[in-house]
């Protein structure tokens, strides 16, 4: 791995970027090895995070000057397949930011389950005005927080918030001043719940469509097939912690 690190503690996996250039640009193989390290470790709760000056700074614009049509489209394709295949990581995944989240930075952290940021960390999708546009989900993962006039408001204007801003407009769920502390603090109540709960909560609040009503009560049923449904409810009414293995 040339641009993360990875520190593994249990059932949780820190993802951290860093690149030679200290707003951490996304090229593809910053991309591919974030890929790499979740597709691998499908059991755990992901913490992604920047080292250095930011979380990211966006795609790698040094690339962008070389990059033909086709390129650029081959580009997109990967990196909102990898953006789905983030946001359809069975365990939740957090996004800890600070400095700078903007462009496909910001994008990555949209397909995360979670942002805490800072409340002096820059976010925006500031593409416009490089002359393109969000190219890994960024338009879609605005709509769906923001609406139709306040996403296009956003974007199309390449605006730049606070993460205090961020907050209030409900892109961000927690501000902290030390991201990364609170997102372990999270994911550690995770650690206990039970996974294959917290998997199909995923799925239901993560994909959008109209068979999503049946597929509640499909997987209401399901849960009811595991250990630890039947472990909740016991420890429950026998006024104990609940000890969730995962079957
Ligand atoms: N891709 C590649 N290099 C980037 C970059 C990016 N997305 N963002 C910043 N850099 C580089 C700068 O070119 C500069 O390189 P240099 O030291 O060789 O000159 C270095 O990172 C520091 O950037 P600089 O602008 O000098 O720092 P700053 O602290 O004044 O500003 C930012 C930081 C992030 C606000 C500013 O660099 C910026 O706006 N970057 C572009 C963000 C963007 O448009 N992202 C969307 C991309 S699609």
């Amino acid at each position: 791995m040339n641009n993360i690190e990875i520190e593994k503690k249990e059932k949780i996996m820190n993802i951290w970027i860093k690149r030679e250039i200290p707003v951490n640009p996304l090229n593809m193989e910053t991309l591919e090895e974030i890929y790499e390290a979740i597709r691998s470790n499908p059991e755990k709760i992901i913490i992604i995070a920047g080292r250095n000056k930011a979380f990211s700074a966006g795609a790698d614009i040094k690339g962008f000057l070389e990059m033909k049509p086709s390129d650029a489209f081959h580009f997109s394709t990967r990196g909102n397949e990898i953006m789905h295949f983030i946001a359809q990581h069975p365990m939740p995944v957090i996004a800890a930011i600070h400095g700078y989240a903007l462009g496909g930075g910001f994008e990555l952290a949209l397909a995360c389950d979670l942002r805490i940021s800072t409340e002096d960390a820059v976010l925006g999708l500031p593409e416009v005005t490089l002359g393109i546009l969000p190219g890994f989900g960024g338009t879609q993962r605005m709509k769906e927080l923001l609406g139709e006039s306040m996403s296009f408001d956003f974007i199309s204007r390449g605006k730049r918030i606070k993460g205090s801003e961020a907050k209030e407009l409900g892109l961000v769920n927690y501000l902290s001043s030390n991201p990364v502390e609170l997102a372990s603090q999270i994911a550690g109540e995770y650690s206990v719940l039970p996974p294959i709960a917290l998997n199909y909560i995923k799925k239901l609040t993560r994909k959008r469509n109209d068979r999503l009503f049946e597929e509640e009560a499909e997987l209401f049923g399901k849960i009811f097939e595991t250990a630890d449904q039947k472990e909740g409810a016991k420890a429950f009414l026998e006024k104990k912690k609940p000890q969730f293995t995962g079957r």
